[in-house]
């Protein structure tokens, strides 16, 4: 796909890869017309969506505000509340928007937190895990919502959320029993 292809695409309001996550970042950039004055807040909303902003997500965005990468990159790597990636080997963004909160996003957010032996927005000390959180993640309707390594899992708890960090690292999490 060309770069003029995904510029396209992500203005016709889809992403090829079917992820939740782009309509959030979608609805943004639209209510913006897709103008490159709005990248700051763009990338803001993409980094509540995705938990931090990796070189495709900046490409993505370049190409649909039509700004040059080298701008987005610049700008992102300029303010130090952008974080270009998860420091962990692996990472879990649990959505405390309102369609997950209210449905235990909380006890779940608990859960991994405890599990990791680290808060929100932190790494646990062994580099294994880090623990994120967004707004919302275009999943409402199957709330509350994880992302686990990028892939967004509906209808979780905290029993749920624990088993797949389980599987998800090679070793137990500290607090897991
Ligand atoms: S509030 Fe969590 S996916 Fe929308």
């Amino acid at each position: 796909m060309t770069d003029a292809d995904n510029a396209s695409t992500a203005k016709a309001g889809g992403h090829p890869s079917g992820d939740v996550r782009f309509r959030i970042l979608e609805a943004t950039m639209k209510r913006h017309r897709y103008q490159g004055d709005a990248l700051i807040e763009v990338l803001h909303t993409a980094q509540e969506a995705f938990g931090y902003l990796e070189p495709d997500l900046l490409l993505y965005i370049a190409h649909s505000l039509s700004v040059p990468p080298s701008r987005v990159f610049g700008v992102a790597t300029f303010y130090h509340f952008f974080a270009l990636k998860p420091q962990g080997e692996h990472t879990c963004v649990v959505c405390m928007g309102t369609a997950c909160y209210v449905n235990g996003a909380a006890e779940i957010l608990e859960a991994v937190e405890e599990a990791a032996g680290t808060k929100a927005g932190q790494t646990s000390d062994d580099g294994k895990l880090s623990v994120m959180t967004a707004r919302c993640l275009g999943a409402c309707g199957v709330a509350p919502a994880v992302v686990f390594d990028g892939s967004v899992a509906g209808k979780q708890d905290a029993d749920t959320t624990i088993d797949t960090l389980k599987g998800l690292l090679t070793y137990e999490p500290a607090g897991v029993t």
